[in-house]
């Protein structure tokens, strides 16, 4: 087989780095679908190429066995068959809605936390406030006590960071051993905590206790250290570039955050890139995608195809229609709604106890880390002025 050529030339360089929007939009308007050869996959730009190839059953979720949302050695609900995963997602999602609608807790540790901040410095939105809001709403859901989630976050540290293959899986194994202990305490507890709520309701659907983990366990990993404190980062980022909207969405609360937290999500995706895999030949936007070929559906592009999104690069929390910033169909997202009620919450907290407006003491320039999109690790903001 002829090696294709590599349509993406610049991926990753000083101009890329820069502005990666603006590099999607040019390779999008040459082809949406084009392929990379040093990502090793086809990317996918367009939203309707991305709807199409999320839906397109031909498209496995074998990659995530070698790049799970968390390093536990236990499978994830993308590695399960269709029916099983269609039975864990209706086991899980009512719980999740059930604390997305409860937002007093969020409500309480974010009000502690705006209160703690000392704004007469410079101060980092992501250390300050962001990061211990994710951490110990997650210790609240689970009902983890301080210790074991200390103990679990060191372990899954260590399971994603030592060099030593043989102290990474240990790592991992301990980890999941103390989840599981957790589940069987929580289930046995009485108590309405997420993790209390799910144990008891895992075996009506016949799931096992090790799925369970596997469901957990990147609530106390990837989903707070990145993309769930992110979310609330990339919303202040937006409002820190459009200051009379901070006053709207202080005095509008909480139905103006959420939109606010939904156009952040689309408007720098805090999950860059959805991976799938050919199981078979086949055609994408006029391209030929050979069996085995990996896909990587570029959410950093696709959010702003100007065929979706009019006026892409404009965050308009008015906008209507729909992102695919969680994914869609039978895998899209379960948590998409805690999160941005979540992140709702703290924004208008935030913005009713610090004085406003929050303005940024870093230049875009400075944003910390890029990957595929503009990735705001840390958001650092200017001290409070006396006036
Ligand atoms: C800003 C926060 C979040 C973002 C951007 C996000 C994004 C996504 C995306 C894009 C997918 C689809 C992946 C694919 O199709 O390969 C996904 C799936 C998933 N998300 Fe989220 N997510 C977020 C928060 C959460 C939270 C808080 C939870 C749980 C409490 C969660 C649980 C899940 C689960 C279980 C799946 C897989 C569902 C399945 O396999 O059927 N997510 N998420």
């Amino acid at each position: 087989m002829n090696p294709k050529p590599d349509e993406t030339t610049g991926l990753f360089d000083e101009q890329f780095r820069r502005d990666p929007h603006a590099y999607w939009s040019n390779l999008r308007a040459q082809s949406p679908v084009a392929w990379s050869e040093r990502l090793d996959a086809w990317l996918v730009m367009s939203h309707s190429a991305a709807l199409t190839a999320l839906h397109d059953k031909r498209l496995t979720m074998d990659v995530y066995s070698a790049f799970r949302p968390s390093p536990i050695p236990v499978r994830s609900s993308f590695e399960m068959e269709p029916e099983e995963n269609a039975q864990f997602r209706r086991a899980v999602a009512p719980h999740l809605r059930t604390i997305a609608r409860d937002t007093r807790q969020v409500e309480a540790v974010a009000l502690a936390l705006a209160r703690q901040i000392d704004d007469s410095r410079q101060w980092d939105l992501a250390a300050d406030f962001a990061e211990p809001l994710a951490h110990r709403l997650v210790r609240h859901w689970l009902g983890l006590t301080p210790d074991s989630h200390l103990q679990l976050l060191h372990l899954l540290d260590k399971a994603d960071q030592v060099e030593d293959p043989s102290y990474r899986a240990a790592a991992g194994e301990i980890a999941t051993e103390l989840l599981l202990t957790e589940i069987v305490t929580a289930r046995n507890s009485g108590s309405q905590t997420l993790l209390a709520r799910l144990a008891r309701a895992w075996p009506e659907w016949g799931g096992k206790d090790a799925d369970l983990a596997a469901f957990v366990s990147p609530m106390t990993f990837s989903l707070v250290k990145g993309i769930g404190t992110r979310l609330l980062v990339h919303s202040v980022a937006a409002l820190c570039l459009q200051p009379a909207l901070q006053r709207v969405v202080q005095d509008g609360g909480f139905n103006l955050a959420e939109r606010v937290a939904e156009e952040a999500s689309r408007w720098e995706p805090v999950q860059q890139a959805i991976p799938r895999r050919a199981s078979n030949h086949m055609e994408l936007e006029g391209r030929h995608v050979a069996r085995g070929e990996r896909l990587l559906i570029v959410l950093s592009a696709v959010c702003r195809d100007p065929a979706q999104h009019p006026e892409p690069h404009r965050f308009d929390p008015f906008r209507t229609e729909p992102s695919l910033a969680f994914g869609h169909g039978s895998h899209g997202c379960l948590g998409g709604g805690l999160a941005t009620a979540a992140t709702a919450v703290a924004l208008v907290v935030l913005l009713r106890t610090v004085r406003g407006p929050l303005r940024p003491a870093q230049l875009p320039s400075d944003v910390p880390q890029v990957g595929l999109g503009l990735a705001y690790t840390s958001l650092w903001l200017q001290a409070r002025t006396s006036a």
